[in-house]
C-alpha cells in the first residue's frame, strides 16, 4: 500500500506528538515535511527524525508536490486559513481542534471542504476515538441507557500547566471555545440533539490574568437540548491532582461514568498518605491512544476515498455552541439558540 506522505505544521505541545506519531507509529504515513515559524525547534526535531523537508512558512510548505495530507496543529485562529490553502493546493487535510475561533472563520473552512469534495477533511476531535467513548457512545445508541436525562462533562487542566495557560489566553479563543469544545462534540455525539437553550456562569477564582480576555479560571455552562436532555458542561484550569477529564451519562434505564477517578493506571499505591491511586498529568498521558486513532482513521479514510464521521459543519456547530457559551458567560443572560 502506498504510503500517505505527510506535512505537519505546529510542532507545540501537540503538534510534536502528532508529527512524532506520523513519523514512528502510523504504518500508512511518512513525514516527508515540518513546519514551525519558531526555527531552532524546527531543525532540532527535523534533524532528530532525519526530516528533509522543513520550512517556517506554511505557504511554502503546502507547494511541495511530494505531499499528499496536511496535519495541522497550529494556534487555533490560523487553522481555517491553513485548511482552505492546504484543499486549494490539492491535499487531504487534518485540523486539530476547534476548527475555527468564530463562526467567519469557520465559514472559511466549511466552503473550502466544499469546493474539494475529492479530498479527505477530518477534525481532531479526538474523545470520540477514545475507546471507552466510543463503548459508552455504542452503549446509547443501543438503548442500553435508555432516553438520555443529562450529560455531565468535566474537562480540568491541572494548576502545574497554569503559566502555559495564561500565555495562551489571549489567542485560545476562551475557555468555551479551546477547551469545553471537547464535552460540546461529546455531548453533541452523545446525545444526539442541539441546544436549545444555553446559560453560562464563573468566574476567575485563582489567577484574575484571564478577567483581561473577559474570560475566566473556571467556567460552566448549562443547557437544554431539542430532545429534552440536559447538558452541564464544567472547563477548569485550577485542578490541583492532575488532568482531570470525567463525563456521565445519566438514562432513564441505566447511568454511564467514563473516568470518574481520573487515574492514570490500575496500580494503587499503599503508603504513609494512605492508599491513593496517581492520576493522569496531561492530555497526551490520558488520550494517547485516542491521538494515534484519529490519525489511523484519517489515513485510512484517504486509502478507502472514503469520508471520517467528524465533518466540517460538527466543526462549525461546536465552535457556534462554545461561542455562545461565551457570550451568555460575559453577559450573564439566557441565550435562546
Ligand atoms: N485535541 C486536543 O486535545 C488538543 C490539545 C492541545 C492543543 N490542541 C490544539 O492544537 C493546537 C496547538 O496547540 P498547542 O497546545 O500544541 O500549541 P503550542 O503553542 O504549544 O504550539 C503551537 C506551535 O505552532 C507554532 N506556530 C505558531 N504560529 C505559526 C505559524 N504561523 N506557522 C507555523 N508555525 C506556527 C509555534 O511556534 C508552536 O511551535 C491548538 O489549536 C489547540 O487548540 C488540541
Amino acid at each position: 500500500m502506498k504510503k500517505i506522505k505527510i506535512g505537519a505544521v505546529g510542532l507545540g505541545r501537540l503538534g510534536y506528538q502528532h508529527a512524532e506519531n506520523i513519523a514512528f507509529k502510523i504504518p500508512g504515513a511518512e513525514l516527508v515535511a515540518l513546519c514551525d515559524k519558531d526555527e531552532v525547534k524546527l531543525n532540532k526535531t527535523a534533524d532528530a527524525w532525519g526530516i528533509p523537508n522543513r520550512y517556517t512558512d506554511y505557504e511554502d510548505m503546502i507547494t511541495n508536490q511530494a505531499l499528499d495530507a496536511v496535519v495541522i496543529s497550529s494556534p487555533s485562529s490560523l487553522h481555517t486559513t491553513q485548511i482552505a490553502q492546504a484543499l486549494d493546493a490539492g491535499l487531504h487535510v487534518f485540523s486539530e481542534k476547534p476548527l475555527g475561533t468564530n463562526l467567519e472563520e469557520c465559514k472559511i473552512a466549511e466552503e473550502a471542504v466544499e469546493r474539494h469534495p475529492e479530498l479527505v477533511f477530518m477534525l481532531g476531535f479526538m474523545r470520540r476515538y477514545d475507546p471507552s467513548y466510543a463503548y459508552a457512545r455504542e452503549k446509547i445508541r443501543n438503548g442500553d441507557i435508555g432516553n438520555v436525562v443529562l450529560f455531565r462533562g468535566y474537562s480540568q487542566d491541572p494548576e502545574s500547566c497554569i503559566e502555559g495557560a495564561i500565555a495562551y489566553a489571549g489567542h485560545s479563543g476562551g475557555q468555551f471555545i479551546d477547551m469545553a469544545v471537547h464535552d460540546i462534540d461529546l455531548a453533541r455525539w452523545m446525545v444526539d440533539s442541539e441546544p436549545i437553550t444555553i446559560h453560562a456562569i464563573g468566574g476567575c477564582y485563582a489567577h484574575q490574568e484571564f478577567g483581561a480576555f473577559k474570560d475566566g479560571d473556571n467556567v460552566a455552562a448549562l443547557m437544554q437540548m431539542e430532545n429534552d436532555a440536559m447538558v452541564f458542561l464544567f472547563a477548569g484550569r485550577t485542578a490541583p491532582h492532575g488532568y482531570n477529564v470525567e463525563t456521565e451519562i445519566i438514562g432513564t434505564k441505566a447511568t454511564l461514568r467514563i473516568a470518574s477517578v481520573p487515574q492514570k493506571n490500575m496500580v494503587e499505591i499503599l503508603d504513609h498518605h494512605g492508599v491513593r491511586q496517581e492520576c493522569s498529568q496531561d492530555f497526551l498521558e490520558r488520550f494517547e491512544q485516542a491521538y494515534l486513532a484519529e490519525i489511523n482513521e484519517f489515513i485510512k479514510c484517504i486509502h478507502d476515498h472514503r469520508k471520517p464521521e467528524v465533518t466540517v459543519y460538527d466543526g462549525t456547530k461546536t465552535t457556534e455552541i462554545a461561542y455562545q457559551c461565551k457570550k451568555a458567560f460575559e453577559t450573564n443572560e439566557l441565550i435562546r439558540m
